[in-house]
């Protein structure tokens, strides 16, 4: 989130530097690499290190210096209790205070839970010894389309009770709201809210889908025809309706459970949450009773191809990835697992090792598996070669947790499909 957005920031103009302290990371930028996949970014990375608008260091002191503003796009993650671990945030927050030179904006980019940035103010304040405000600016930006996301925002959400700040932000922004998106001013704990309300009500949204697949299953119906039929109600929309294997990610998993901490925090009990969560997690998983049934519950030294590791297209991020639940289960009931994923491969290959059998090209993956099964909806698997599927497979059986093909085609092709909230094909 910090690459992308200090690079869109130089893009408009501004003079960036970016802060990290993993050496490797900061070593790549400065050659030129850009540590993570992430379309479109290279572009406007290299333009910008041409111009001499962005650099890199590992270090605070020397990155902050004549520093108008100061992004903090720092971890959050969850901590064993759930809640956001800020110290991260807070370990910067209490170096900044004694770097600090002159008037500057701080920005609470990262996603943190309500009540942040007074603790942040509180942590710069011990030992600065200037004027500063700290500002809680959300981003909504999406791994896989960030760029754009960051460049044309649907609105930027700035909480600030300074105008000064605000003037500031307002200005930082202007280039990116020229087509009319707002940005809001509120209030810190609004805005810090804001972010986790969004993230919240999406997973919602996607959780509430699969148990309306579960159910449709169950009752003979089809999801996807029930997704056309509400998506076309302006009132609910017709995006994160798809039924699928869950949610992953950096951002949902632990911004749902953080949420729920806080809430617990304030004596208030979510409901909503922990039905979201409980129903999350058991959809990780659930193309493996699936598999389990069609072999009989015996996946002993069954092999199994699977396409699709990264949590959702067009990135390499596994982090919480529905296809790492998958090959547990799968290793665990003993199958042997082959996998295949357009970008994420270095990624799964750095917490797997060799536990999986990671193919360089997707067909090699289903070389003599006893079937395929669909975890990432990349592109590139929509329009399969089906004919040289079939030769490749030792059975001709896909269980499809994206719900890519029709049955009526993998019908006629003699498939056994098994997808999402929709009935089983069974080979003809
Ligand atoms: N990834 C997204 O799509 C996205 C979108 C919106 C918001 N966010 C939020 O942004 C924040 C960062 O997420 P991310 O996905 O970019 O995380 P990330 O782990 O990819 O990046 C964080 C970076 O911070 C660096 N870092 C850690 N400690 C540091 C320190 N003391 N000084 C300097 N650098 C340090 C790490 O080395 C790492 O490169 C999180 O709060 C996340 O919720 C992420």
């Amino acid at each position: 989130m910090g690459l992308v957005s200090g690079t869109c920031f130089a893009e408009t103009g501004n003079n960036v530097t970016c802060i990290d302290i993993d050496k490797e990371k900061v070593a790549q930028m400065k050659n030129g690499i850009i540590p993570i996949y992430e379309p479109g970014l290279e572009e406007l990375f290299k333009r910008n290190i041409e111009e001499g608008r962005i650099s890199f260091s590992t270090n605070l002191e020397e990155g902050i210096k004549n520093a108008e503003i100061i992004f903090l796009a720092l971890p959050t993650p969850s901590g064993d209790d759930g809640s956001a671990n800020l110290s991260y945030i807070m370990n910067v927050a209490e170096q900044l205070g004694g770097l600090l030179e002159q008037y500057t904006v701080i920005v609470d980019k990262s996603t943190v839970p309500v009540g942040t940035s007074a603790k942040v103010e509180a942590a710069i304040a011990k030992k600065c010894k200037v004027d500063f405000d700290v500002v809680s600016n959300p981003e909504f930006l999406r791994e896989g389309v960030a760029v754009d996301d960051f460049m044309k925002p649907d609105r930027v959400v700035i909480g600030t009770s300074s105008e000064k700040a605000k003037k500031v932000m307002e200005k930082l922004y202007s280039p990116f709201v020229r087509q009319g998106n707002p940005i809001y001013i509120m209030d810190e704990k609004s805005a810090e809210l804001t972010k986790y309300a969004a993230n919240a009500f999406l997973a919602m949204k996607i959780s509430f889908m699969n148990e309306i697949a579960n159910l449709a299953e169950i009752v003979g119906a089809d999801v996807d025809k029930i997704r056309k039929g509400i998506g076309s109600d302006s009132r609910i929309g017709k995006q994160f309706l798809y039924a699928g294997t869950g949610y992953g990610g950096s951002c949902f998993p632990k911004d749902v459970k953080a949420l729920a901490k806080t809430s617990e925090d304030y004596n208030f009990d979510f409901k909503i949450l922990n039905a979201v969560m409980g129903v999350n997690k058991n959809q990780k998983t659930i193309l493996i009773p699936k598999v389990k049934r069609y072999f009989q519950n015996n996946l002993k030294g069954k092999t199994i191809a699977l396409w699709g590791l990264a949590f959702k297209p067009n990135t390499d991020d596994i982090r919480e990835a529905p296809a790492l639940d998958i090959i547990e289960e799968l290793l665990k009931e003993g199958a042997i697992v082959n996998a295949f994923d357009p970008e994420a491969m270095e990624n799964v290959r750095k917490v797997m090792g060799s536990k999986i059998n990671l193919t360089e090209k997707s067909y090699q993956a289903l070389d003599g598996a006893d079937a395929l099964i669909i975890v990432t909806e990349w592109n590139e698997f929509r329009l399969p070669d089906f004919e040289k599927m079939s030769k490749l497979l030792k059975n001709k059986v896909i269980f499809d947790g994206r719900n890519l093909f029709e049955n009526e085609q993998m019908m006629e092709l003699g498939f056994h499909y098994e997808s999402i909230g929709r009935q089983p094909v069974t080979h003809s």
